[in-house]
């Protein structure tokens, strides 16, 4: 059959913009070339886009069929473009913390009490005067329109639905102003401090004046990390990336500091701040919290903490709470899990200020065995993220109300009616 060659043209520039082709590492010119070639090129052509679209049974075709968070992640995979992937999946080194975070929940057993009322459950939290439905927070993740052209929107109109907390990342790709819109409620912002002062001040009174209640600086990144699986998954990548990417290759996240990545589609950081630049001497120290204090109403939390020693500097510097997290093991190596830190970091809080703790939840028992041991809330990344390159809004819905769902069982099948009730004597390490 004879095709006119500008449908062909656009047929082949629609096939190269889906990620199921860039996830298979074809590009345009070898799409063009097969297209345009002998009637065998032609062939492989049209024997590509059947592999590549036939429906893989082992896939969940629709956000509902999920029966876990774990059945997004392969067609998450199949949807988002390699580089964007290496971003999502990388740790450090040899994310043996990745691993960490999720060993971590094992070694905890559950000590489940029988013959109590469970008819009546309760799961919401207060965060600062809020009512969540859940204490499932969707954690601050960069750069969610690399996963899902509605990226942070998308987010916000699945957290709006489901009653959650989302924490908006300084290198999101959505403005905050666009995302409290979307929500309909406030988020809370969270801070990568720049090198400039004026500039940091300039978007924290920004996050302010769009009605975050508060600011969560992240602390576990100040030295730089070292992804090798990112870079390792993005040589597989052979996109023109120019459009998005000064130099034509994502590299995002690769010192740790913001300010030499490239920041054009980032609304928080693309806006010079007027005035004079303030360079930062030194990173940030304990003082830098204060200072943050210092400059807004908000309230602050300080997110990366691994020790009760930096639990208690954070509630002397006036922190209102703490997020006890590794960066889903994308920070330092540290070879241990964020729920193996979580006791001491209680026991020194005493309940003085909220600790979030996130990491490798992925499950209900993973929630109530964080609830147990003294966490407020807590977070997750990859899965909604999982969630969103599936299916969008309607994959991080499901996401939520799988863990909400799990959460409620194991609630329920321990004995415990609301989150107060689930205390350290409903677990106990799993060799004692
Ligand atoms: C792709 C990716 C991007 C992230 N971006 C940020 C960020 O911009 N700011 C931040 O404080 N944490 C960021 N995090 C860390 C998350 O907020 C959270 O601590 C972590 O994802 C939780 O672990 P989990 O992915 O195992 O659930 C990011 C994590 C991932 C996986």
């Amino acid at each position: 059959m004879k095709t006119d060659p500008n449908s062909r043209r656009n047929f082949v520039r629609f096939l190269a913009a889906s990620p199921l082709f860039a996830s298979a590492g074809i590009d345009q010119p070898t799409l063009t070339r097969l297209f345009s070639g002998t009637p065998r090129d032609q062939s492989e052509a049209f024997g590509l886009v059947d592999e590549l679209t036939a429906q893989d049974p082992t896939l969940i075709a629709n956000a509902a069929d999920a029966l876990d968070v774990f059945d997004f992640e392969p067609v998450a995979k199949k949807k988002i473009p390699p580089a964007h992937w290496g971003y999502l999946i990388t740790g450090t080194d040899d994310d043996a913390t990745i691993k960490a975070n999720r060993d971590g929940y094992q070694k905890w057993a559950l000590r489940p009490r029988r013959l109590v009322d469970v008819s009546k459950l309760d799961t919401s939290v207060d965060l600062l005067g809020h009512k969540y439905d859940t204490p499932i927070v969707l954690c601050p993740l960069g750069s969610q329109r690399a996963f899902n052209s509605e990226g942070e929107l998308a987010v916000a109109r699945a957290a709006k639905a489901k009653n959650h907390l989302q924490v908006l990342s300084t290198v999101a790709t959505t403005s905050i102003e666009d995302v409290i819109a979307a929500r309909g409620a406030p988020v809370w912002w969270q801070l990568y401090a720049t090198g400039d002062w004026n500039q940091t001040r300039a978007m924290i009174k920004r996050a302010e004046a769009a009605g975050a209640p508060a600011i969560v600086f992240t602390v576990d990144l100040l030295g730089g990390s070292n992804r090798e699986t990112m870079f390792r998954e993005g040589l597989l990548d052979t996109r023109n990336c120019v459009q998005c990417h000064a130099g034509g290759r994502p590299a995002p996240g690769v010192s740790g500091r913001v300010d030499d990545r490239d920041n054009r589609r980032k609304p928080a950081l693309a806006v010079p701040a007027p005035g004079t630049p303030i360079p930062e001497v030194g990173t940030p120290t304990w003082d830098y919290v204060k200072r943050i204090k210092d400059t807004t109403s908000m309230k602050v939390f300080v997110k990366g903490l691994l020790t009760p020693e930096d639990a208690e500097l954070a509630i002397q510097h006036g922190a209102s709470g703490m997020f006890v997290s590794n960066h889903g093991g994308r920070a330092d190596n540290s070879l241990r899990g964020t729920i193996e830190c979580l006791p001491d970091i209680a026991k020194q809080v005493k309940g003085r200020a909220i600790v979030e703790l996130d990491g490798g939840i992925r499950r209900g028992t993973d929630i109530f065995k964080a609830m147990a041991l003294g966490a407020t809330a807590v977070g997750i990344g990859r899965p909604y993220i999982w969630g969103l390159g599936s299916f969008g809004q309607e994959g991080v819905e499901a996401v939520l109300a799988i863990l909400r769902r799990e959460l409620e069982i194991v609630m329920r099948q321990a004995g415990t009616t609301s989150l107060k009730q689930i205390t350290p004597a409903y677990v106990l390490p799993r060799n004692a």
